[in-house]
C-alpha cells in the first residue's frame, strides 16, 4: 500500500460515508433461486475477466485506506471460489483490519466454517427462505435444504455468530411458512431477517403488486407470535426493521427495501468479482478498475477512481417510480 494515499473518506455528494465494502467473488451459483436467476443459470464470467486473488486483495486494500471497516464477502455463491479462505486470511492481515462478514447459501459451509473462522471470517448470513424441503426445492430449484441445515450448524459451532438467516418470502411459494421458518430459527439460535424481493432478477420477473411487502410478513409472523418493534434509536445504517418475538429476548427482522428504503443512511460500496466498483445494487453504471489495474494503476489512482464513482451515488434507488430501470446486472453478478 502506498504511503501517500490520503485517509479519505468515501463520500457522497448527499453527505453519506461508504464504510461497509460488498465483494462479490464469484458470479456463480449451485442454487436458482426463483427470485436471482432462471432455471437454465446466466452466462457466467470467464476467468481472465475475473479478479485474481492478488488483484482482488490489492482493491480491498485501497477501500481500507480509504475508511472501509467492513468488508462482506458474496457472490453468487461465495464458497465456489476455491481461493476464498486465503482470501479471507490476506484481508484479515490488511491494516487497519476489516471485519469480515460473508453472504453464504450455506452450500459448502460444513466443511469450510472452521477453516473460514481460523483465517478471520468473523460472521456469516446464510440465505434460507424456507424449511419446508418441497418448498425449498421449488425456489430454489435444488433439493439441498440438508445441506444448508448442515451448514449453518458448522457456523455456529465455528463461532461464527450471531448466524443471520436472510429470508425473501414469495407468493405461493414459501410466504405461507414464513412463522414455521421464524419457529425453527428461534429454536436453533439464528437470527432471521425478512427482505422484502428487489427487482434484481436477471429474467425481470419482479412485479410490485405480487412482492409480499414487510406489512405482510409482520402480519403473517403475528398469526404466530406477538411481534412488537424494538425502538428505532440504534438502528443506524443497519436496514433492518427489529421485533421483539413474543416479548424477547429474541428478535426477528423485517427489511423493507422496497416499500420503506433506508438509502439516506446507506453506507455501502460495492466490488464485482470482474473488477467495477458500484455505489449501489441500483447503479445503471459502474467504474472499471480492473482495465486502469492490468495497465499499470497507481493505488492512489485507483483511490481517484473509486472516490469518483462514490462521489456520483445517486439519492436512492427510485423503486417505485415510473422512471425506475432494473439494473443490467443480476444480483448474482453484483453482490447482496
Ligand atoms: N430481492 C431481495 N433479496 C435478494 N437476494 C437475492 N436476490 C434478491 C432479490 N431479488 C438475497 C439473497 C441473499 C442476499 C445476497 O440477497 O437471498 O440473502
Ligand atoms: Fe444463488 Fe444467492 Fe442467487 Fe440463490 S439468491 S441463486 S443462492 S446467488
Amino acid at each position: 500500500m502506498s504511503a501517500t494515499l490520503p485517509t479519505a473518506q468515501l463520500a457522497d455528494r448527499h453527505g453519506r460515508v461508504a464504510r461497509d465494502l460488498r465483494v462479490s467473488v464469484t458470479d456463480r451459483c449451485n442454487l436458482r433461486c426463483r427470485y436471482c436467476m432462471p432455471a437454465e443459470g446466466l452466462p457466467w464470467l470467464a476467468k481472465p475477466e475475473m479478479l485474481t486473488d492478488d488483484e482482488l486483495v490489492r482493491l480491498v486494500s485501497i477501500f481500507v485506506a480509504l475508511g472501509v471497516q467492513q468488508v462482506r464477502l458474496t457472490g453468487g455463491e461465495p464458497l465456489l471460489r476455491r481461493s476464498l479462505t486465503d482470501v479471507v486470511g490476506r484481508i484479515a492481515s490488511l491494516e487497519p483490519r476489516p471485519r469480515i462478514a460473508m453472504t453464504t447459501n450455506g452450500i459448502g459451509l460444513d466443511r469450510l466454517a472452521a477453516p473460514l473462522a481460523a483465517a478471520g471470517l468473523d460472521r456469516v448470513n446464510v440465505s434460507l427462505d424456507t424449511v419446508d424441503p418441497a418448498e425449498f426445492a421449488d425456489l430454489t430449484r435444488r433439493d439441498r435444504l440438508h445441506d444448508v441445515e448442515a451448514g449453518m450448524a458448522a457456523a455456529r459451532e465455528a463461532g461464527l455468530t450471531p448466524v443471520k438467516v436472510n429470508a425473501v418470502a414469495m407468493r405461493g411459494i414459501n410466504d405461507h411458512s414464513v412463522a414455521d421458518l421464524l419457529a425453527w430459527c428461534l429454536e436453533r439460535g439464528y437470527e432471521l431477517r425478512f427482505i422484502e424481493q428487489m427487482p434484481l432478477d436477471a429474467q425481470h420477473g419482479w412485479d410490485a403488486s405480487s412482492m409480499i411487502s414487510a406489512d405482510e410478513i409482520r402480519e403473517r409472523l403475528s398469526e404466530r407470535f406477538a411481534i412488537t418493534p424494538l425502538p428505532a434509536a440504534d438502528r443506524g445504517s443497519a436496514p433492518a426493521e427489529r421485533f421483539l418475538v413474543d416479548g424477547g429476548p429474541a428478535t426477528v427482522g423485517i427489511i423493507a427495501s422496497v416499500t420503506a428504503p433506508f438509502c439516506g443512511a446507506c453506507d455501502r460500496t460495492r466490488l464485482t468479482a470482474d473488477g467495477q466498483v458500484r455505489n449501489c445494487l441500483f447503479s445503471q453504471r459502474e467504474t472499471d478498475l480492473r482495465g486502469p489495474m492490468r495497465d499499470g494503476a497507481s493505488d492512489d489512482e485507483l483511490a481517484d477512481l473509486i472516490t469518483g464513482e462514490m462521489w456520483r451515488k445517486a439519492k436512492g434507488h427510485g423503486i417505485g417510480s415510473a422512471d425506475f430501470v432494473q439494473p443490467l446486472r443480476p444480483m448474482s453478478a453484483i453482490g447482496g
